[in-house]
């Protein structure tokens, strides 16, 4: 689903980035990773590392994952200390039990069916038991929703491909996990009004 036009907006799409501003996102899943512990997590499609950078420095052992060269670029020169990774979602390379958390903020709605399933599987893989997973998608309420190309199922090609979630299509990606919250929401994003589906669940 994601092809090579995707690749490119994605990869040139952070650069000159100086937004250190964490997303109200984090903010909320820090509340729980800090109540339970949480050590080491992985930031999922980190974009330029706003929350990866607000969770350093909370004291979060962070991993921060792209395939956006820019966006790496762009977290390396805000705080170099943390270890970045640029690569594809959908080849993960961490070991099983690997992490306490996975925070993925609107990095997991650019797929096709099948990829979302295996994605969600292997991040159901990379989590240590007990291990929280905190994912926040576009939903189909978005204003964007039906915009441009439909080239499957909730799916659109407007500038980039977009896969907008449901709550049940959600509940469906996590059916391995426990779901601590799920919840349709709406706020800003990048300036327009949005619509999303957010979850917690823990392995
Ligand atoms: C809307 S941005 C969100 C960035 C960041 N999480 C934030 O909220 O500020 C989506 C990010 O997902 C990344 N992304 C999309 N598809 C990807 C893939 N297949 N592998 C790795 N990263 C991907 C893009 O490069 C982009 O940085």
């Amino acid at each position: 689903m994601v092809i090579m036009d995707d690749k490119k907006f994605w990869k040139g799409r952070w650069r000159g980035s100086f937004i250190l501003t964490p997303n109200p996102f984090a903010k909320r899943a820090y509340v729980l990773m800090k109540k339970k512990h949480v050590k080491r997590v992985l930031d999922l499609g980190c974009g330029d590392g706003r929350d990866s950078i607000y969770f350093a420095r909370k004291g979060v052992a962070v991993e921060a994952f792209d395939f956006s060269e820019s966006g790496i670029e762009s977290l390396k020169k805000k705080n170099p200390s943390i270890k970045a990774h640029i690569g594809d979602i959908r080849k993960l390379p961490f070991k099983k039990n690997s992490f306490d958390a996975v925070y993925a903020h609107l990095s997991l709605h650019y797929f096709s069916d099948s990829e979302t399933e295996k994605i969600f599987s292997k991040l159901h893989a990379v989590l240590k038991k007990g291990g929280l997973l905190f994912v926040k998608c576009k939903s189909t309420d978005d204003l964007l929703f039906g915009k441009g190309k439909k080239v499957a199922e909730n799916t659109y090609r407007s500038g980039h491909v977009r896969h907008f979630f449901t709550k049940d299509y959600m509940a469906k990606q996590l059916n391995t996990f426990k779901v601590l919250r799920l919840k349709k929401n709406s706020s800003s994003y990048a300036s327009s009004k949005s619509s999303f589906i957010e979850a917690i669940a823990q392995k």
